[in-house]
């Protein structure tokens, strides 16, 4: 393969620019040539493509977002859509493409793959939902945003004896909630993969009250139910002081931390080394520490990771 293109698709993360740059510069050295298709898929349809040579990455490993944009593009789950983007990629000279994102933008690149365009796929949300790797690009950034959020918001519960909850990312996946929880040290975690009534929330934070806890956080994913709607029930249902705070978008944006960047960079290395080959229909990853790569319809088709032991020690750990 000579020449290849590149797409950042779904929510961004941080650490998509660190695996662009990695792939462009990988893709250079190995005599490959180097598309940028802006805005995802959108991009492919519009034919919004750029060449990308070494210098065009420089300065970005450190910037969050992503210098190629990104795009929810609805009309790529249409076949005809997705033909038109191959013969678009095709007429640019483009012989495979990189796709940086999430779950659906995986669905995308097989369904590219599926027409004979061959994709290798990599891992960039902060929601760490992809089942065939142990973590995607920008989990780690955004679990330490929440965190100095989550610290900054103990003080202030601490201060005022009450009970603050704070709602993260994650509609279908508590990672972000689970992994800030413990290391914020939350006192109860409420995540999707874990099915709790609001008695049982209730019940969590009296108990907590009177085990003598004068004030406490309660890390909530965004898919599970609104912060404002149980801080309501909280505050009907009992005598307990409490807060609600959202923390939104902010968890997409931010410098990526040091594993962010090494993972991305890791990753698009890996990405070209494929490409070159001629290798598509694949989803890199990180497993054990060791990069691996995975048949995109089997890693689809994985079921959902959920560290059930992380939750159960986090419960140990708040008592
Ligand atoms: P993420 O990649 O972060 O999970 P989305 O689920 O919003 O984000 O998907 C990003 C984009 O990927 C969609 O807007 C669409 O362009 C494309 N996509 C998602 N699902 C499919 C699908 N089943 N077939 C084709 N393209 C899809
Ligand atoms: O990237 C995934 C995600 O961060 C989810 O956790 C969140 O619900 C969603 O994106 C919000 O995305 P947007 O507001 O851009 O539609």
């Amino acid at each position: 393969m000579n020449k290849i293109g590149i797409l950042t698709s779904g929510g961004d993360s941080p650490g998509m620019n660190a695996a662009i740059r990695a792939v462009v510069r990988t893709a250079i050295g190995n005599g490959m040539q180097v598309v940028g298709v802006e805005h995802g898929y959108r991009g492919a349809l519009d034919k919004s493509f750029r060449d990308m040579g070494m210098r065009s990455v420089s300065d970005i490993v450190q910037r969050g977002g992503t210098i190629l944009h990104t795009a929810r593009c609805m009309d790529f789950h249409k076949s005809e859509c997705q033909e038109q983007a191959i013969a678009n990629m095709r007429e640019a000279g483009i012989e495979g493409l990189v796709v940086i994102g999430g779950d659906g933008s995986f669905r995308g690149a097989q369904a590219l793959s599926n027409k004979g365009f061959p994709t290798v796929g990599i891992p960039g949300t902060i929601d760490n939902d992809l089942a065939y790797t142990d973590y995607t690009i920008g989990f780690h950034t955004a679990c330490n945003t929440c965190l100095e959020a989550i610290d900054k918001i103990r003080d202030t519960s601490s201060s005022h004896e009450r009970f603050t909850i704070v709602e993260v990312m994650g509609r279908h996946c508590g990672d972000i909630a689970l992994y800030t929880g413990i290391a914020g040290g939350a006192e109860l975690i409420i995540i999707p993969e874990v099915n709790l009534t609001f008695s049982e929330i209730k019940k969590t934070l009296i108990e907590a009250s009177q085990k003598g806890k004068t004030s406490g956080l309660v890390v909530l994913a965004e898919g599970v139910c609104g912060a404002e709607e149980l801080m309501r029930y909280l505050q009907r249902e009992t005598n307990l002081s409490i807060r609600a705070t959202v923390l939104g978008h902010q968890q997409r944006g931010g410098s990526p931390s040091v594993s962010d960047r090494v993972l991305a960079t890791r990753l698009g290395y890996h990405a070209v080394s494929l490409l070159k080959k001629d290798i598509g229909n694949r989803v890199v990853g990180v497993v054990k520490e060791k990069i691996v790569d995975f048949d995109i319809d089997e890693a689809l088709s994985m079921p959902r990771k959920f560290r059930k032991d992380l939750y159960r020690m986090a419960e140990v750990v708040s008592q």
